[in-house]
């Protein structure tokens, strides 16, 4: 598996793929877990070559804290990437470049980006737009993979690479939970031992409680703050998307209901 921290080198690996060949890219932060691991592994059943990036995107973090706080754990991370199919892994090593315009130029969406996630995180999903689109025109892939976890995120990555006709195919794929139901995420390395014993009650209330103003009474007597909880209509069916905190930890979560 190659490595590559600067873009130069990565757009010669690009280049000297076999014409014909396919190609996957996984966009990630980081802290790689099982949940990355399925991405990478359909990426590599699905493709001729598998890209992984690691990039701890700072101008998607609306506080800095929380971009500061965010868990490295990079050797693992390249281990991970190797053991579940990756052929490279783009990891820059700083900001400058990925922007070289400091963050001049911005991907913006109008109306969904606006709620549920971004409603609590102002610009989070310009910062999360404008680097998926920054990678996948580096990447110039056949495929992107990424999790119905961030179901918001997944679907404004859709909507855009329709918008600017991209002819990188974004392909969704499940969340994947532990027994206990709860969503695999990076962000569960931060959560105490007695916060991880109530941190699987999200799934299981979300999944059960149908009504929207009970779920939320018991999450909130379970101890979590809620930051959202809304049951959006899809094509066919509904979803519900939540975010809630536990502690000082941020979980989100979505089901189909
Ligand atoms: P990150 O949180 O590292 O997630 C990378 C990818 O893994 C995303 O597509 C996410 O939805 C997926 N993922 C995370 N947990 C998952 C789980 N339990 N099951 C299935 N997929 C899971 O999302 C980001 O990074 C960033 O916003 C990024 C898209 C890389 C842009 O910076």
């Amino acid at each position: 598996m190659r490595t590559f921290t600067t873009i130069q080198s990565l757009q010669e690996w690009r280049k000297s793929l076999p014409k014909g060949k396919t190609l996957g890219v996984v966009p990630t932060m980081g802290a790689l877990h099982l949940g990355h691991a399925s991405l990478l592994e359909t990426s590599a059943r699905e493709n001729d070559f598998t890209l992984a990036t690691i990039f701890i995107n700072p101008t998607q973090f609306n506080q800095s804290s929380d971009f500061e706080k965010y868990p490295k754990t990079f050797e693992a991370d390249l281990a991970m990437c190797e053991k579940y199919g990756a052929d490279a892994v783009f990891a820059p090593k700083d900001a400058n470049e990925i922007y070289p315009d400091h963050f001049q130029y911005r991907v913006s969406e109008h109306q969904f980006s606006n709620e549920l996630c971004g409603e609590f995180r102002p610009g989070h999903f310009e910062g999360v737009l404008t680097v998926v689109l920054k990678l996948l025109n580096l990447a110039k892939a056949d495929h992107a993979y990424f999790g119905e976890k961030d179901h918001q995120q997944l679907t404004l990555i859709s909507g855009m690479a329709k918008a600017f006709f991209l002819e990188t195919k974004i392909i969704p794929c499940p969340t994947v939970r532990e027994d206990s139901g709860l969503a695999l995420s990076s962000r569960n390395l931060r959560l105490s031992a007695a916060e991880k014993e109530i941190a699987p009650r999200l799934y299981q209330v979300i999944s059960t409680i149908l009504d929207v103003i009970q779920a939320k009474e018991e999450l909130t007597r379970l101890g979590f703050r809620v930051e959202y909880l809304i049951d959006k209509p899809e094509t066919t069916g509904r979803r519900r998307y939540v975010a809630a905190w536990l502690g000082d930890v941020r979980l989100i979560d979505n089901v189909r209901i």
